[in-house]
């Protein structure tokens, strides 16, 4: 018989239900908070959202404290949450019936809440988003998909190149990246993986996009990982052999940013919100609805995959038994996040649990 191989969570393992707290995670679209309250879990906690009368978005643990209703049951009632059962009202701050309340703020389009203490919310460490806003460029927002499984999975999904070549060959798969090294740098902030394929045939979702005929192109790829829960991965599709200055990769490549916003639902379950922005086919509403599809059919892929492991990794209590070359940069990725949890561990008192 064989050896067992036994090779428990590498990267040293995250202690299930510990998360970085102490920053901001996209609750929601700004869309999805309107007349009724609106509940959903982060981070393992019941959180209930709902608009004050200005307007703005309060955010509350979801329990009320008369009887643990979860106060999303409820209404609003001139910018007031009132409770299903026994009519209680509470307002965005909670404080005068003892409600833990989260510091929210906007942007984006997207709702963020701050998930640690609140004396160190800090509208400064929000999120950029590359080319926003800006002109000759398009944004598809509102994305949002359920992942039943840990948002570790999805981290190292989102930083590993190697896998588009398999998993999605048909889509953003490009059968001659297979090869092709990856460079992978870091700061404290975060890491990035990239590498260039050069001179190959446009992949399928691209030659959906944009008419490139039979020419050859370069393609770029860059993979970050923002700690403690963001992915943006640029693309960018030039012809082949273009110099590749700043200019030129705007001007003469379709260049995007797509952003995922991974909010812990649990240890075992993530909220995936996605934002995308494109340089090419601006203002064309029927190429925006086929990329559409076409990016959640990519993410599809990556789901179905992502649960499987989740199941086989509950199963067995394992996370892989070997480890390979293409996982420097997904293993980087969720060191540095451990390293960062348990910084955060050391500066606070252990949170106490009911
Ligand atoms: S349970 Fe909410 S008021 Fe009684
Ligand atoms: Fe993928």
């Amino acid at each position: 018989m064989p050896a067992t191989l036994s090779c428990r969570y590498p990267e040293g393992g995250i202690t299930v239900g510990h998360f970085a707290r102490n920053h901001w995670y996209v609750a929601a679209w700004s869309s999805e908070v309107g007349d009724k309250p609106f509940g959903r879990r982060l981070l393992g906690e019941p959180i209930v959202l709902f608009r004050q009368s200005d307007n703005s978005v309060a955010a509350l643990l979801d329990r009320c404290p008369h009887r643990l209703v979860p106060l999303s049951m409820g209404v609003c009632k001139e910018g007031r949450i009132q409770c299903l059962y026994h009519g209680m009202q509470f307002d965005g701050t909670g404080r005068c019936v003892h409600i833990p309340a989260q510091t929210a703020a906007e942007r984006f389009g997207l709702v963020w809440l701050w998930m640690g203490d609140p004396a160190l919310a800090d509208a400064s460490l929000l999120p950029a988003i590359d080319k926003y806003g800006a002109p000759g460029w398009a944004v598809m927002s509102d994305g949002y998909q359920h992942h039943p499984s840990s948002y570790l999975n999805i981290i190292e999904n989102l930083m590993d190149p190697s896998h588009t070549t398999f998993l999605h060959a048909n889509t953003i798969g490009n059968p001659l990246a297979e090869d092709k090294p990856v460079t992978t740098e870091k700061n404290d902030r975060y890491i990035v993986a990239y590498r260039w394929v050069e001179n190959s045939d446009p992949t399928p979702h691209d030659r959906r996009r944009i008419d490139v005929g039979d020419i050859k192109v370069d393609r770029g790829q860059y993979f970050y990982f923002h700690l403690p829960a963001m992915s943006r991965v640029e693309t960018i599709v030039i012809p082949a052999g273009t110099a590749r200055t700043e200019e030129n990769l705007s001007s003469k490549g379709m260049r995007t940013h797509s952003y995922k916003f991974l909010t812990p639902e649990t240890d075992s379950a993530t909220h995936f919100f996605w934002l995308h922005v494109r340089n090419y086919q601006v203002g064309n509403e029927q190429a925006a609805a086929n990329l559409r599809a076409a990016l959640e059919q990519t993410f599809a892929e990556d789901l179905q995959i992502e649960l499987a492991m989740q199941r086989a990794q509950e199963e067995t209590g394992l996370r892989q038994v070997v480890a390979l070359e293409i996982d420097r940069a997904p293993s980087l990725a969720v060191r540095m996040l451990k390293r960062m949890i348990e910084a955060e561990a050391d500066r606070q008192p252990a949170k106490e649990t009911a």
